[in-house]
């Protein structure tokens, strides 16, 4: 099990526009998506982009049953997802609350596509398509941008709605990141 430190916001490595992968089914890459779950898993968090642990790869995973950090979300399937492309299928958006494993203890009310097609492939190489709509579509947008190199507060519209989980949450059990 290799934990990866996980970079936080003001890190330039975090603003850079990530690659491609070339080949699929390497040993370095299921190491690298090894490393991020292993990473994800204990900092409890919905989803990890590859360049979050300075690998400038266009590399995301995701997914839970059950998230201390988003209590009332429904369950999203656990998924390793690649050079993905993104389309939204509507142009509803939706408001709604998200933290980020490098803006760690806070939240922000970020606009995001409600209905979303999402392809790519897996790490063996295997074709993804997917239409999905609500927090999935929600956690699929907030992890490729990353590999453009965009952190949620940069996509919030009303910074009043951004700020300490403990101060916009009191009360609440609110699992820390
Ligand atoms: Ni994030």
């Amino acid at each position: 099990m290799a934990l990866r430190p996980v970079l936080r916001m003001g890190d330039p490595r975090l603003l850079q526009r990530s690659q491609p992968v070339a080949r699929f089914d390497t040993p370095e890459l299921h190491g690298l998506v090894r490393d991020m779950e292993d990473t994800m898993h204990v900092l409890n968090g919905a989803g990890l982009a590859a360049p979050q642990i300075g690998v400038p790869l266009r590399v995301v995973i995701f997914g839970f049953t059950a998230s201390p950090r988003y209590p009332d979300a429904l369950p999203v399937p656990y998924t390793v997802l690649i050079n993905p492309l993104l389309e939204p299928l509507s142009d509803e958006m939706e408001e709604g609350w998200e933290g980020c494993l490098s803006v760690p203890g806070m939240r922000g009310e970020v606009p995001r596509y409600r209905h979303l097609r999402y392809r790519g492939f897996d790490a063996c190489g295997q074709p993804i398509d997917r239409s999905v709509e609500g927090f999935h579509a929600r956690v699929v947008q907030h992890e490729c941008d990353h590999l453009d190199g965009i952190l949620y507060p940069m996509r919030i519209r009303d910074l009043s709605r951004f700020g300490f989980t403990e101060e916009l949450f009191p009360g609440q059990i609110v699992a820390d990141d």
